[in-house]
């Protein structure tokens, strides 16, 4: 495994020659710019801020300025950026700190992660650009790399695998006699995430850490991190009856609410003698051939369906009404079925004609 000295080392050297030196909130050691910067990148992607950040700035070019700014101008000119709490959390926080604080940021991580909008990694990223404090980030990005690097298994958003990566981010810091390169440091971890340890193809080929990286050693780039783990969702059985006479199939109107509202599908029973009931009520015969049974997945739940074949022979068509229709195999595709009435019909069809 990876020398946790050497993390800090490799990462600010490859910073200076590879990472991102002239992004407009780089080279400044404004609270107040710095600040501005990270609450727009935090769900926000680099080249959507840059124009924002620009306006913002020139409109209110100080942390007071925006602290008296009316809060409609401030979302006025935030349209767009989108997650609009990050908009009046900014306005609250410029507040704070120009009435509270005498218009200067706090320098202190515990302190700034105390104010409106700023959580425990954006308080240190600011605290490190800023100031220069010795504190690590752990965003997304910084999630993903440590991750892969070090192998951590499990969901991050987890809070037990959330505590290990704040646990080993801090560990990897530069140590004291390296504070210097803190603000290096803290942009080679937002740099590689952004730029290399993408989520979807990672380029291997030209990380510092691709030597001793447990994801690409092992060749696991796609599984770490760990994915949100599946919610185990629950299942419903139903038995679904394809009653055929001649070269017809009987098809019922769905209610307008609920699964597949206003379709056409096909009768269902809640287990195998319902469904020869409803065979026997329809004018079928009650005996009952098997089909193959198949599952459709919804958002909330599975259904398993156990589809029967039926015969019912010279039912008058009198029958039909606007709920139910006798419908010729050959025009099924003008039906509006469910994927999956469709699928088993589409299936038969075939055998059936
Ligand atoms: N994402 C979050 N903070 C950033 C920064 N300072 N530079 C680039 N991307 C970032």
């Amino acid at each position: 495994m990876l020398a946790l000295t050497d993390f800090s080392a490799r990462l600010i050297a490859w910073q200076r020659i590879h990472g991102r030196h002239d992004l407009p909130w780089q080279n400044t050691r404004d609270a107040y710019r710095i600040w501005l910067s990270e609450i727009m990148l935090q769900q926000t992607q680099v080249s959507t801020v840059i124009p924002y950040y620009a306006r913002f700035l020139e409109r209110f070019p100080t942390v007071t300025a925006l602290a008296d700014a009316p809060i409609d101008d401030v979302m006025a000119l935030w349209a767009g950026l989108g997650y609009y709490s990050r908009a009046r959390n900014l306005h609250r926080c410029a507040q704070v700190v120009a009435f509270e604080h005498g218009g200067a940021f706090p320098q202190s991580v515990d302190e700034l992660a105390e104010l409106p909008g700023i959580g425990r990694s954006t308080a240190a990223a600011i605290a490190s650009f800023a100031f220069g404090a010795r504190a690590t980030i752990l965003d997304g990005n910084v999630k993903r790399v440590l991750a892969r690097v070090f192998g951590v298994e499990g969901f991050p958003g987890e809070k037990r695998v959330e505590n290990a990566l704040w646990t080993l981010a801090e560990s990897l810091l530069p140590d004291a006699a390296h504070k210097d390169d803190v603000t290096a440091y803290t942009q080679g971890l937002m740099d590689l995430g952004a730029t290399l340890c993408v989520r979807g193809k990672p380029d291997c080929a030209r990380c510092p850490f691709a030597a001793d990286c447990v994801a690409k050693v092992e060749g696991r780039q796609r599984e770490l991190p760990a994915a949100r783990p599946k919610k185990a969702v629950p299942t419903r059985k139903t038995w679904m009856l394809v009653l055929k006479d001649g070269d017809s199939i009987l098809l019922e109107k769905r209610p307008p609410t609920g699964i597949w509202g206003g379709l056409w599908s096909l009768p269902e029973a809640a287990d195998e003698a319902a469904l020869a009931a409803v065979a026997h009520s329809l004018g079928g015969d009650e005996h009952l051939q098997r089909l193959a049974p198949l599952t459709h997945t919804f958002t909330h739940f599975k259904l398993d369906i156990e589809p029967r074949l039926g015969e019912a022979r010279g039912v008058p068509r009198e029958l039909t009404s606007a709920e139910t229709v006798w419908a010729p195999l050959a025009r099924i595709d003008s039906f509006g079925l469910p994927a999956p009435v469709k699928k088993l019909l589409d299936a038969l069809t075939g055998s059936l004609i």
